[in-house]
């Protein structure tokens, strides 16, 4: 394998001395780039997208030629997981993800089991051919939804405001969901170290809606859950550490228990003062964020100074990796993700003298 042409991001999570805080994006490939409509375009769909490995690859790498970003993302889906455990994702047109058979009985929910990761081969594959086309430019992160948050599109059969099916399960029967969770984070374990054995130089749990439940029932269906995996997560390859990043939207209030369950680094939303969360965590995690992605849609100076604002809240020194707090909005202006990461770059190098 190719040695890494720049590592700053890697660094930067583990806390090494860094010369510029790096940046990547959630979201990065994606609609707001005119050449990742054209090539959904060629592949048919989004799923067609994720499963093809060239045009996976293609709109992985889209983001790195136009912006000077420290790592790139597979381009994949956390859903991934549960279509390939039977629940038959599809993508219905304006109305975001849905599965055709959600898991609401109890007979279903009994023989739900981890999937043959054979079913997921078209993600390492991507992963693999994905590094090989970055030849080492810049790491690869690898990714997977949490437990609880792929139970709540499982549950739910889609996206939902309320959660209201979730809730019921999780109050009436939390044996059942329980039991999903369980296998939920066995297959993930499995899924991220297969990632991992692929080429993945670090990996992020995304806990998209931890942040919708109450504090005592985040401890229980969704950060217990997040450290089982950790603990199961191959922390080491090519002879370098595979930092892990937890993110949990909504989840400035754990901060201090997020720090606590193995995790390298933890993802902000733009919520949270960054600073605040700094001394709230010490020296136990790296934290990645907290750019609020509708600021994009301000004044390049805005922009430039909202980036001020995030570095010098955090301070000098590493252990910071700039991010948006959640994924970049469709209608994005290209130009103005390009002045934030420039930006990230340029006025971040007085921190790290
Ligand atoms: O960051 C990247 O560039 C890598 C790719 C990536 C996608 N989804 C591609 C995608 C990643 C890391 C994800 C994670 C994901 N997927 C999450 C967790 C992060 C988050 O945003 O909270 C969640 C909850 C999902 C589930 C999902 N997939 C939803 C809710 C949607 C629809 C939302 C939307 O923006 O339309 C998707 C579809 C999806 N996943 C798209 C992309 C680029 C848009 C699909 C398209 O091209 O039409």
């Amino acid at each position: 394998m190719t040695s890494l042409k720049n590592d700053t991001f890697l660094r930067a999570l583990l806390k090494e001395p860094v010369d510029y805080t790096p940046v990547w994006m959630m979201r990065q490939a994606g609609r707001y780039l005119p050449e990742y409509k054209a090539t959904r375009a060629r592949a048919g769909s989004f799923l067609d997208l994720c499963k093809n490995t060239e045009l996976a690859t293609e709109v992985t790498i889209q983001p790195l030629e136009r912006f000077d970003l420290d790592a790139a993302i597979l381009f994949s889906d956390i859903l991934t997981v549960p279509d390939a455990m039977g629940l038959g994702l599809y993508f219905a047109e304006g109305e975001g993800p849905k599965f055709e058979r959600p898991l609401q009985h109890e007979a279903d929910i009994a023989k739900l089991a981890v999937p043959d990761m054979e079913k997921l081969e078209y993600v390492f594959d991507a992963v693999r051919s994905i590094r090989k086309a970055l030849d080492g430019r810049v790491p690869l992160i690898g990714f997977s939804g949490s437990p609880f948050t792929l139970a709540c599109y499982m549950v739910e059969g889609g996206g939902s405001k309320e959660f209201r099916t979730i809730k019921t399960m999780m109050y009436s029967r939390p044996d059942l969901l329980h039991k999903i969770l369980d296998v939920n984070a066995r297959a993930v374990t499995e899924y991220l170290n297969t990632q991992i054995d692929a080429g993945a130089q670090a990996v992020q749990i995304f806990d998209t809606w931890g942040g919708v439940l109450s504090d005592a029932a985040f401890q229980e269906f969704s950060l217990k859950y997040i450290q089982q995996i950790i603990a199961g997560l191959k922390r080491e390859n090519e002879g370098r550490r595979v930092p892990v990043i937890v993110f949990a939207k909504g989840g400035g209030l754990w901060l201090e228990h997020m720090a606590e369950i193995g995790a390298d680094a933890l993802g902000l939303d733009w919520t949270c003062n960054i600073g605040e969360a700094r001394r709230r965590v010490g020296s136990k995690v790296a934290l990645q964020g907290n750019f609020d992605p509708f600021a994009l849609f301000g004044t390049p100076e805005s922009i430039r100074h909202e980036v001020e604002r995030i570095l010098s809240g955090y301070g000098s020194g590493s252990g910071h990796v700039f991010n948006l707090g959640h994924g970049i909005n469709q209608h994005t202006n290209p130009e103005h993700a390009k002045i934030l990461v420039d930006s990230v770059h340029e006025l971040s190098r007085q921190y790290h003298k």
